[in-house]
This record gives C-alpha cells, sequence and structure tokens, in this order.
C-alpha cells in the first residue's frame, strides 16, 4: 500500500498529517490525544512569554462550511510548552515535534527565541506571523519590511530549524515580493495558510462570536481555494530548500492530494479536528492512501508538485 511517511529538513514523520496551531492543542491532555492518533506530529498552541487568557467567549463557532475564530491567543505561557516538549523528547527520542510561538513585540519573540536556542530543543519553531485576532496588533506577515527586519534579526543568533506560519495573499505581486523575502534567509519550511483573517459570519441577525462586534478568522471549506493558491504560489518561487506545510479547508484525503499536488510536503488541520477530533487522521490517511493506490503513487514524492496546467 501507498506510504505516507514525509521529512520536513533532516526530520522523518510517519505520516504526513498534523493538527493546524490552535486545534487540539492547548494543554497535555489534548496533546496526548493526537500524540497517539495516526497523525505525523503535533504543533503546540501558540505560545506567548507570558500565559494569557485570550478574547471574551464565544469566542469559536463551527458552520456548515467552516469556522470562524477570534481566540486572541490564550495559551499556557511559552514555559508551559516548553517542559512538555523537552519531556517528550525523553519518552519519545524517536519523534520530532513543532513548537509554535510568537511575541507580543518583537522583543518578545527575540526573548522566546533566544530561550528555544539555549534550551535542548532539538524540534521545529513554527513562528507564527499571522494570528488576525489580537486587537491593536496587524499580522505582521501582511507587513513585509517589519518581517524581513524581524528575520534578519533572528537568524543573526537563532540556527535551530525555523518555519513561519503565513496569513495567506490574494495578489500575484505580493506572492513575488513576499517571497523574494522569504528566500533571503534560511528558513526550513513555511505554512500556507492561517485562517483568512477577519470575516463575518452571521446567524440570523447576529454575529456567531463576541471579541470584534464577530470579526474573526475563516478556516475550512471557505479557505481551500485559496489555501491551495498560496501553496503553489510559493512552491515556484521558493529556494527547494524551503518546504511547505499546506493548511487549510482539508476535510477529505482528496484534499490532501490536492495540497500535495500543489506543492505541500506536510498537510495541516484545523477546523475538521476541530469538528471530528482526532479520529479525523485515520479517516483522511486512509482516503489519501486510497487515491494513491488507485493512480499507481507509491510515496508523495511521486506526486508533489506535479499539478497540470491547461
Ligand atoms: C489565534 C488565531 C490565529 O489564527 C493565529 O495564527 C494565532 C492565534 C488566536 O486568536 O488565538
Amino acid at each position: 500500500m501507498a506510504s505516507t511517511k514525509i521529512h520536513i529538513g533532516k526530520f522523518n514523520f510517519e505520516n504526513c498529517f498534523m493538527n493546524a496551531a490552535g486545534v487540539y492543542c492547548f494543554d497535555r491532555e489534548e496533546l496526548e490525544k493526537i500524540l497517539n492518533s495516526e497523525a505525523g506530529t503535533f504543533v503546540t498552541k501558540t505560545a506567548t512569554l507570558s500565559p494569557r487568557d485570550g478574547n471574551p467567549t464565544p469566542r469559536y463557532q463551527d458552520v456548515p462550511l467552516g469556522s470562524i475564530n477570534s481566540m486572541g491567543l490564550p495559551n499556557l505561557g511559552f514555559d508551559y510548552y516548553l517542559e512538555y516538549l523537552l519531556e517528550l523528547q525523553k519518552t519519545h527520542p524517536d519523534r520530532t515535534f513543532f513548537f509554535s510561538l510568537v511575541g507580543m513585540s518583537p522583543e518578545d519573540t527575540h526573548t522566546l527565541l533566544k530561550r528555544v536556542q539555549e534550551s535542548e530543543f532539538n524540534g521545529l519553531v513554527e513562528l507564527n506571523l499571522s494570528c488576525p485576532n489580537v486587537p491593536g496588533k496587524p499580522q505582521i506577515a501582511y507587513d513585509l519590511e517589519t518581517t524581513e527586519k524581524l528575520l534578519t534579526e533572528i537568524f543573526s543568533y537563532f540556527k535551530k530549524p525555523l518555519g513561519i506560519k503565513l496569513p495567506p495573499y490574494f495578489d500575484m505581486v505580493h506572492f513575488d515580493q513576499a517571497a523574494a523575502v522569504f528566500n533571503k534567509f534560511p528558513l526550513t519550511f513555511i505554512n500556507c495558510v492561517n485562517s483568512i483573517g477577519n470575516g463575518l459570519i452571521l446567524d440570523d441577525e447576529t454575529v456567531l462570536i463576541k471579541p470584534k462586534d464577530g470579526f474573526g478568522g475563516i478556516g475550512g471549506e471557505y479557505v481551500k481555494p485559496t489555501a491551495l493558491a498560496n501553496v503553489h504560489a510559493f512552491y515556484k518561487r521558493l529556494n527547494p530548500s524551503i518546504q511547505i506545510i499546506g493548511t487549510g479547508g482539508v476535510l477529505t484525503g482528496r484534499d490532501a492530494f490536492e495540497h500535495i499536488l500543489c506543492g505541500a510536503s506536510m498537510v495541516q488541520i484545523g477546523t475538521t479536528l476541530h469538528k471530528e477530533g482526532p479520529e479525523a487522521f485515520k479517516r483522511i490517511t486512509e482516503e489519501l492512501k486510497a487515491i494513491m493506490d488507485e493512480k499507481g503513487y507509491k510515496t508523495i514524492e511521486d506526486f508533489r508538485g506535479k499539478l497540470k496546467y491547461l
């Protein structure tokens, strides 16, 4: 049968699927459920220097075609996740995990990354440049000047494998400009895409979530065409050493197959995992393997990036 093993940088994963940051990753209890599922690995909830309560509730709602959220970076703080990750390195030395981070300021981000650099952590860092939900804080990666400055500073001291979680871009010129910036740095991966920021979903005459008068990040079926476009636009523009994690609108094995055709190595699942729970990994993996078997693809490399044009 087909294999869904992949590698990111020097790290090997038994399965190309994992959670998307924010879903099933708030605490040890949730992360353990991903650890013990069919997923190849997990990413922790984006950690800030200090723990945060996040925005007022209700702040996440599933809807028929996806989800809307304005969580506001609730998390248990950097030390909590680092301690758990270091423990897992001892109990699961054959596995590699992703540590999602961002500071509430550039100074905080440097403090966090310097602590990771000094620590025993030997996995991958996913630096979140795309949180749309903290009032007054723009999505960092929509400001390419700030992003380039931040990455220049980071890579002066940070020597461990690092990737960035990106918001969706919607213009060919922005793909060109963003890729030109990312290609200047020894990034291990980019992750496309975070939620489509600041959408509105109504129920009768009323918004669905409390923060920001109902504005929130959109996930699920709504975002797949945008996600595929971002994965493929960057696949065509980035140095081949920068791998791509595809995130957005993965409900089925077919959706994952499309992400990989567009150039994704790993595939993350957010809204569907929230709706279905960690059992989703088994179903979606089996669906992807069935498609690969039918088409005669034995490995992910056999079809990654091989999207056909008219
Ligand atoms: C949150 C949402 C995001 O999409 C993100 O990248 C980081 C944080 C949040 O609101 O907690």
